[in-house]
């Protein structure tokens, strides 16, 4: 058991239960039929329909649902029992079938699953909860079908160095086991994390480390936009991205990945 990883599991728990009631989320209009995935993701991992997907840190599985629906039969995989105990909730409101939930640190998920997918996909706010990237490849390409094919979208490592002003604030490589104490969560903005574990990746650290897992890099994009509102400047555009305010796009704030197992 990784110590860092189960303290992480407490506030998970907390913020799930907070996140699924929060309008932020929006259950209310996915249980209404619309889907949750992004443009972006859509379109990059294209047509999932007839194939197996496993979801990395799936949260309440509203995304694993819209895979879902969209024709794939999902495995979502979450170490917070609140996350897993909401997806398998939501699955049934949502009256979806063909859907698996399975609690697991994405470290351990070895020990609990054997198969292998067509699709391994995970995203947004998922890298930083890795305390060791190469055991993180390691286990997203055991699960990648012959093939098949890995997808990440993320906040992009580089955009954790700005402010709102776009001030340098923080270090963009790797500075070990790194501790924050009475956070604000970043959507249900009353809820206060006690202690929160993270560590900080560069986009080599990814790139190399899925490489070094056996992977093939099919892409590296890198996009100017981010999928919450990071600063209080930021503003929102029609498809629900959210820039600096200038809009001169020279700060990378997300950036997605297809690597394959040729
Ligand atoms: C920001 S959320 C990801 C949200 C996701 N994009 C979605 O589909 O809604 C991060 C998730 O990672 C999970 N997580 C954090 N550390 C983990 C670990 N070691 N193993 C598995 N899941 C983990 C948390 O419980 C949380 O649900």
């Amino acid at each position: 058991m990784n110590k860092d990883h189960e303290i992480n599991r407490k506030h998970w728990d907390d913020r799930t239960e907070a996140h699924y009631i929060h309008r932020g989320y929006k259950v209310k209009e996915f249980l209404e039929g619309t889907f949750d995935l992004h443009p972006l993701e859509l379109e990059e991992v294209g047509d999932v329909k007839g194939k197996t997907l496993l979801h990395l840190q799936c949260h309440f599985g509203m995304d694993t649902l819209t895979w879902a629906r969209k024709g794939a039969t999902v495995t979502g995989v979450d170490i917070s029992d609140k996350s897993i105990e909401y997806a398998q909730k939501l699955a049934k409101e949502a009256n979806i079938a063909n859907t698996r939930f399975i609690r697991t640190d994405l470290f351990d998920l070895p020990e609990k699953l054997d198969d292998e997918f067509d699709i391994v996909f995970t995203s947004y706010g998922a890298i930083w909860w890795m305390s060791d990237i190469n055991k993180w490849a390691e286990v997203v390409a055991r699960y990648v079908k012959k093939g098949g094919f890995f997808y990440i979208a993320d906040c992009h490592p580089l955009s954790q160095m700005f402010d709102g002003d776009k001030k340098v604030i923080e270090p963009y490589f790797h500075m070990g086991t790194e501790r924050y104490y009475d956070e604000t969560d970043y959507c249900a903005k009353d809820v206060v994390i006690e202690e929160e574990v993270g560590w900080r990746w560069s986009l080599g650290d990814i790139i190399n480390a899925l490489i070094k897992a056996g992977l093939t890099i099919e892409f590296l994009h890198e996009f100017p936009f981010c999928v919450y509102d990071k600063w209080p400047s930021f503003v929102k555009d029609d498809d629900g991205w959210y820039y600096y305010p200038d809009r001169k796009n020279d700060i990378p704030l997300t950036f997605s990945i297809k690597a394959s197992r040729r």
